[in-house]
């Protein structure tokens, strides 16, 4: 059963109806909501569909749950932003606050969804499931991955079985944490991946299958800042780099940089020694890497305590990004703190 936004209910089938779950879904855009001519999968725009229509287009859900679709944005993932993630987080808590709904699904676009998914993971307390879903082919293209996807997704969210597992992304019959999962492709339907440990789970129209149980997990109580996000620059690391990078984030006054450093998170010497100048000055230095798998270790081949850095283990920059933002937001700033944040997290 469908409806829209503020719609009252209508009780077709009331004794069916009765047991089904509450599905709240939460429209950003994306592809998923894209639009092309059926023979093109590369010209569209991402985001032109709405929420509502999106899942009155996906035969069967309305025997999987008593689904309310609410528009929040409509905008390729590309420009998603701070003020999206924070009206994400405060509907969603209302939400659950009021007892609306037993689980929601977010439609986003693909391209930024593993930062959605983390900043929502890191300040969302909740046990109910909160599930993003998108797609890799316009709503409108020849073999639409985007109606599947979105079944998937609501039955993972209206299932009992994905109560505690924190805020998961669902793509292409796999589950995935907020924490690991990362696009790794960028045609691929099964471009989202979990490098350092796996996929959560795998989802078909008939079953949902977790490989671990849920547990209760220790969580960083972050609040969202009330300020908003602070500035927070990634530094791409390569060969032959000089100082110019850092030194341009210092300029812009960023209060945090993160490397997104060769190999375990190194740089050239002119690269480290601009990093070490930036957090004498009191500016966040995070170690992270661009290599896309393993962890980034304290003070392997880099003196991290001398320098004053801090390390993101297995968080990929864009993600350590997010971290790193939330805890400056939150009062966290000096580099042993901020560590402490990093491995209580980890
Ligand atoms: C986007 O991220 O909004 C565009 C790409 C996609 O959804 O796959």
């Amino acid at each position: 059963m469908i409806l829209a936004a503020g719609s009252p209910a209508v009780r077709a089938e009331p004794a069916r109806q009765e047991h089904l779950p509450r599905i709240l879904v939460l429209a950003t855009g994306g592809t998923i909501a894209g639009t092309a001519s059926a023979r093109s999968a590369i010209a569209y725009n991402a985001g032109g569909v709405l929420g509502e229509q999106l899942v009155a287009s996906v035969p069967g859900l309305d025997q999987l749950a008593v689904i309310k679709a609410e528009q929040v944005s409509n905008i390729g993932s590309q420009d998603m932003n701070s003020q999206v993630w924070t009206q994400l987080a405060k509907r969603i808590k209302q939400a659950f606050d009021r007892n609306e709904a037993d689980g929601v699904v977010i439609t986003h676009g693909t391209d930024t969804m593993e930062e959605t998914a983390f900043f929502l993971d890191n300040v969302l307390d909740v046990s109910k499931p909160v599930v993003l879903v998108g797609a890799m082919r316009p709503s409108s293209a020849v073999s639409a991955d985007g109606p599947g996807n979105l079944y998937e997704a609501v039955e993972v969210a209206a299932s009992e079985k994905s109560r505690n597992r924190g805020v998961l992304v669902v793509m292409n019959d796999t589950i995935h944490t907020a924490r690991v999962v990362t696009k790794t492709n960028t045609t691929s339907v099964q471009t989202f991946l979990d490098p350092n440990d796996g996929p959560a789970g795998l989802v078909d129209p008939a079953s949902i299958h977790y490989f671990m149980p849920a547990a209760p997990r220790h969580k960083l109580a972050l609040a969202l800042p009330s300020a908003g996000l602070p500035r927070v620059e990634i530094v791409y690391a390569h060969a032959d780099m000089d100082a110019d990078q850092i030194e341009a984030a210092v300029h812009d006054h960023a209060k945090g940089i993160v490397l997104a450093g060769v190999g375990d998170g190194n740089a050239s010497q002119a690269a480290l020694g601009a990093l070490e100048d930036a957090a004498r000055h009191g500016i966040v230095v995070v170690r992270s890497s661009r290599v896309g798998g393993g962890l980034v270790n304290r003070n392997v081949e880099v003196s991290d305590d001398k320098a004053g850095f801090v390390v993101s283990y297995d968080l990929n920059p864009q993600k350590a990004r997010l971290l790193t933002q939330l805890l400056i937001g939150n009062g966290i700033t000096t580099p042993a703190n901020v560590q402490q944040a990093f491995d209580d997290a980890y």
